[in-house]
């Protein structure tokens, strides 16, 4: 094919390169401490490790059914019903993906049609809007603004139009660390039950949440049920984001569609993992006290590094990223500071106005990301105790 023939379908030409590689090669280069990417530092449970071994060596290695191994289907049934008090099908209604990426990219591709719309809360995870994109739809963006994210519900009541075919929604929401209440879940399924259009909700945070923040997925609200697609997933719950097991959980005929889209995806996901999610699931009641009790020390090693650095934060009430403000230090381009951080301080994050439309709402904003080793946040602190001396102007080199 000719060099100057363009190969990316023009529907993917404006996403570019994910901010994440671009920042994790200065990271590396610089032998920064990375606080960017949301991958934790740590291995997860090792009952779960062992799950994977002994499914392995019991021969769980071929081709699993499309939609899921029925012991992790049943699994995720169990563990939506014993704490939200919903029940499902888990035959009908319980898919499972090769992770939450997937299982978004599926019930997108499964549900969007040329020039159907989807709402997007903003700032967003970045596959929303590029699986939009790749199906051939069109995002409409619903801006929630720093320090408190609050849901302006007249905006998204005009966001919705005759071609809206569903509200993307995230909760607890990467990158703003923000737990949708329960009266703006109830304006959401108001607005979406009104004007007769679907909820996809990611879940992923579900288990991250602190102090009296609650998790409340929008599926449990009356009328929402039959509406809304649950998408969750394993990799931050049980810290293998390597592992990539995720599902979506939905009405008959939504379940339905998605399994239409997932079977020409990837068809179904690693057989022995799932084995070994199932054996997470069935055994994590034991598991979670810790888990949470671990996040919240993580969570107030990284506040107390960030306060001490000069840094405004909006105390996260979900999800393991806190977002700073970078203006004390005076910038107003998270970039720009990002890139300076790095190279003057040898601490990484990731510069968050990639997850808004038009990138203004989080230009003067740093995600920093605590799902780390606790001596790591501490040593982060101490790298990070020289920002302000090399913030200032008169020893910043121009940018
Ligand atoms: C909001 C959100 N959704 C989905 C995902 C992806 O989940 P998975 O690793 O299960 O694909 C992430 C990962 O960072 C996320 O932050």
């Amino acid at each position: 094919m000719s060099p100057d023939r363009p190969v990316l379908k023009p529907a993917l030409r404006p996403f570019g390169e994910s901010i994440f590689t671009p920042i994790t090669r200065m990271a590396i280069a610089a032998d920064a401490l990375n606080l960017g990417q949301g991958f934790p530092d740590f291995d997860g449970p090792p009952f779960v490790i062992d799950a994977a071994v002994e499914a392995m060596r019991a021969g769980h290695n071929q081709y699993a059914p499309s939609h899921g191994v029925p012991r992790l289907r049943t699994a995720i049934r169990d563990a939506f019903a014993s704490r939200y008090g919903v029940d499902y099908d888990a035959d009908a209604e319980v898919t499972v993906f090769s992770g939450a990426t997937e299982a978004l990219f599926s019930t997108i591709n499964a549900l969007v049609d040329a020039g159907d719309e989807i709402v997007i809360l903003e700032p967003f995870y970045d596959s929303y809007p590029a699986c939009v994109a790749m199906a051939g739809g069109r995002a409409r963006y619903v801006s929630l603004d720093y320090p408190d994210f609050a849901l302006d519900v007249a905006a998204l009541e005009a966001a919705v139009t005759r071609r809206t075919k569903a509200i993307l929604l995230n909760t607890p929401m990467n990158p703003s660390g923000k737990v949708f209440t329960r009266d703006e879940l109830a304006a959401i399924a108001d607005i979406a039950c009104r004007h007769d259009v679907l909820v996809i909700s990611d879940e992923v945070y579900e288990q991250l949440t602190f102090g009296d923040a609650e998790h409340v997925p929008i599926a449990t609200l009356p009328g929402m049920r039959d509406r809304t697609l649950t998408i969750s997933s394993t990799g931050k719950t049980f810290s293998m984001t390597g592992w990539k097991i995720g599902w979506a959980i939905g009405a008959p005929p939504l379940s339905a569609a998605v399994r239409a889209a997932h079977q020409f995806v990837t068809f179904c996901s690693a057989t022995p993992l799932q084995h070994a999610m199932a054996a997470a699931l069935e055994r994590a009641d034991d598991y979670y006290p810790r888990f949470r009790a671990d996040y919240a020390a993580r969570r107030e090693a990284l506040l107390g590094v960030l306060d001490a650095a000069g840094f405004e934060v909006a105390p996260p009430d979900g999800t393991y990223f806190a977002l700073a403000d970078i203006t004390p230090f005076g910038f107003d381009d998270d970039r720009a500071f990002c890139e300076h951080m790095i190279e003057s301080v040898g601490v990484a994050a990731i510069p968050p106005s990639w997850f808004w439309a038009d990138r203004r709402g989080g230009r003067t904003l740093m995600r920093f990301a605590f799902c780390k080793r606790v001596e790591v946040l501490e040593e982060a602190g101490r790298r990070l105790a020289g920002l302000r001396d090399a913030c200032d102007p008169g020893s910043r080199r121009d940018r």
